[in-house]
């Protein structure tokens, strides 16, 4: 059971997401307008959420413990990281932030308000509402900017630095500096960029 479970990655993954599945059920049975409008989106939510956690969770493994704890190991030992963890870790982290910018805007297209919070507030609001708007189109923009930064910049010089791209030493070391400086520009905006995330349905519901 556990080396057939847990032990497997994917299985391990089929589990939780058949589990995750019958809550789901279970919470569009109990959903007083049953599987409406307004169940879809809270799925939506869900997959963006998840999402979410891969993406941020990586970042903040690359920022939290790799770059600090990289330069203490020994230098024959590092080909162990180059060569076999963060270049999976990279796959997840560029595809988990895809697939988080995809499902978020999809959540603001059926929340109704994507065009409010892209213009942040400018264009189709409310009197008084405009404010609102551009609190959540702020932080969507930030997590836009990260997820450009993501494909745009971190992934291009991580390919140099790993030696996916060929590159002298020189390249390399420029490179490296360069993702570096993006990945903790990122992890700078992720923390403005979550109140938008955490706090604009609690408080304009
Ligand atoms: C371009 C990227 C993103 C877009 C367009 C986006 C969009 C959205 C939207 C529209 C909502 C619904 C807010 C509401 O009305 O309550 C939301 C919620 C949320 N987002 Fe994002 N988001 C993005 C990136 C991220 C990232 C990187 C994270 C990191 C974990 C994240 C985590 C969350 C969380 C935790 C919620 C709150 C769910 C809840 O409390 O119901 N989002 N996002």
């Amino acid at each position: 059971m556990g080396n057939f479970l847990l032990l497997n990655f994917r299985n391990c993954i089929i589990a939780g997401l058949i589990l995750a599945l019958i809550m789901i059920w279970g919470f569009g049975m109990h959903n007083p307008n049953g599987y409406d409008q307004t169940f879809w989106i809270a799925v939506v939510r869900w997959i963006h959420v998840f999402f979410g956690i891969l993406w941020i969770g990586l970042l903040y493994y690359f920022n939290f413990v790799a770059a600090r704890k990289t330069p203490e190991i020994p230098a024959e030992l590092r080909p162990a990281l180059s060569k076999y963890i963060t270049p999976e870790a990279l796959f997840w982290f560029r595809w988990g932030a895809l697939g988080t910018v995809l499902a978020g805007l999809l959540l603001a297209y059926l929340r109704g308000y994507i065009v409010q919070t892209l213009t942040l507030g400018f264009v189709g609001t409310e009197p008084g509402a405009h404010a609102q708007f551009a609190l959540m189109g702020i932080g969507m923009w930030l997590a836009i900017i990260m997820f450009l930064n993501v494909w745009g910049i971190i992934w291009p010089n991580q390919k140099i630095v790993l030696g996916i791209k060929e590159a002298d030493a020189d390249a390399k070391a420029k490179a490296a500096r360069i993702a570096s400086l993006a990945s903790r520009t990122n992890t700078l905006l992720s923390l403005p960029m979550l109140t938008s995330m955490a706090m604009y349905q609690t408080l304009f519901g």
